[in-house]
């Protein structure tokens, strides 16, 4: 199997029932090409879900239920018709300080309740400026990827912290570095690391996304702020498709 074409959208913290109607857009738009994801607030998950389109949590607690306020267990986004979670988002990692272990452990949930996990990794400006990127992905991989991750059950998302939300990208050389190494490093250590999908996000728009989808090894995208709007997705989605 070659790894799958995926177009997902991260609503992150934006929408209310009235953005519903830019999936409907999105459904009448898309091409069949590639598959779809729609990551929104966990208060839109079922409706999203409803519309027919594969739809993901932000993500989820390590435990399966408890004493946990304001958190939600891989089980209970699955029951609300999720079939995939982000983990490890930077906003997360910074916002929460989560730790690669910590990712690594929501991961294992996610998957024992039949999620499919989107692992984020990416550098800060300053790791890059260090010279550091390749090694701070190569231990974000390590430490954040289970051992039970397989190509059916986890795709990576290459995310450089200044890239999101600044309309600053790498160059199409560093991207391809980056999931040359992420490319190398998964299949080293996983049977099917070669067929995992690898997403870059990161400042992805219309007038961009053909160009990194021509990366090698760049299977997709992970599209924050222009995922919101149908006028901008479906462009993204087409040029993928
Ligand atoms: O998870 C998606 C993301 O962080 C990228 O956001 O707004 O730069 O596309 P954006």
């Amino acid at each position: 199997m070659a790894a799958r074409k995926l177009a997902a959208g991260n609503w992150k913290m934006n929408g209310t029932r009235a953005a519903l109607a830019e999936i409907d857009q999105i459904l009448t738009e898309a091409q069949p090409g590639c598959d779809l994801l729609i990551c929104p607030p966990a208060t839109l998950i079922h409706a999203v879900a409803t519309k027919g389109i594969p739809t993901g949590g932000q993500d989820c607690h390590a435990n399966p239920s408890g004493a946990h306020t304001g958190d939600i267990a891989a089980d209970q986004l699955r029951d609300a018709g999720a079939s995939h979670v982000i983990l490890g988002h930077s906003e997360r990692r910074t916002d929460h300080a989560e730790t690669d272990a910590a990712v690594a452990a929501k991961a294992v949930a996610a998957h024992q309740a039949g999620l499919i996990a989107v692992i984020c990794v990416g550098e800060t400006e300053a790791q890059r400026d260090a010279g550091e990127t390749l090694d701070v992905i190569a231990a974000q991989l390590a430490g954040s990827v289970p051992d039970c991750a397989t190509a059916a059950n986890t795709v990576l998302a290459y995310e450089p912290v200044w890239a999101i939300g600044t309309g600053r990208t790498p160059t199409n050389e560093q991207i391809a570095e980056v999931h040359a190494l992420m490319r190398d490093r998964l299949s080293a250590r996983f049977a099917d690391g070669a067929d995992m999908t690898l997403l870059y996000g990161g400042s992805v728009k219309p007038g961009n996304a053909a160009d990194i989808f021509a990366i090698p090894h760049v299977n997709g995208a992970l599209v924050g702020g222009a995922s919101l709007k149908a006028s901008d997705f479906s462009p993204i989605i087409a040029a993928l498709a």
